[in-house]
């Protein structure tokens, strides 16, 4: 489903909510597809999580912080994930880190001001055979040097 904006309306997030019985036991499925369409958790659409599963926003807040694919904050179009992993940071990922960092001006956990992306460090994806490995959305790359960082960044620069 693709990202929507919450300047769409709040209709999308009703209707997400509205599949799920008012059973506290379907929060977190709700709060992951709410997540999925928003690219973040908007606080209008916690209102109405809220309001569906009879839950205090302190809950849903902690929620939000403790489960790493939840966020409160909107993230960039492309999100790059690099793995930090063992097999990953013995092949250098932290010199990924540092060429991300240097050319987005941002540090894992931020997002580029125009929004367009992310950077996240993150636990073994389960691809060590092919690291170093970062994946931006659905797409993995494998072998990564940190000259290849800046071209795939032009190539998604040139895609827009
Ligand atoms: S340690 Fe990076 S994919 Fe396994």
């Amino acid at each position: 489903m693709p990202a929507g904006s919450i300047e769409e309306g709040l209709s999308q997030a009703k209707e997400i909510i509205g599949k799920y019985p008012r059973e506290q036991r379907f929060l977190l499925a709700a709060l992951q597809d709410i997540q999925k369409h928003y690219n973040y958790l908007p606080r209008e659409a916690l209102a109405l999580v809220q309001e569906h599963f009879s839950v205090p926003m302190s809950r849903l807040y902690s929620m939000a912080t403790f489960y790493k694919a939840l966020t409160l904050k909107p993230k960039g179009k492309y999100v790059i994930k690099v793995c930090d992993g063992t097999a990953c940071h013995i092949r250098g990922s932290s010199l990924l880190v540092e060429e991300l960092q240097r050319l987005l001006r941002i540090a894992p956990g931020e997002t580029t001001t125009d929004g367009k992306f992310s950077l996240e460090t993150v636990n073994c994806l389960g691809s060590c055979a092919i690291a170093p490995v970062m994946v931006i959305n659905d797409q993995y790359y494998g072998r990564v040097t940190t000259a290849a960082v800046g071209k795939i960044l032009e190539d998604l620069e040139a895609k827009e």
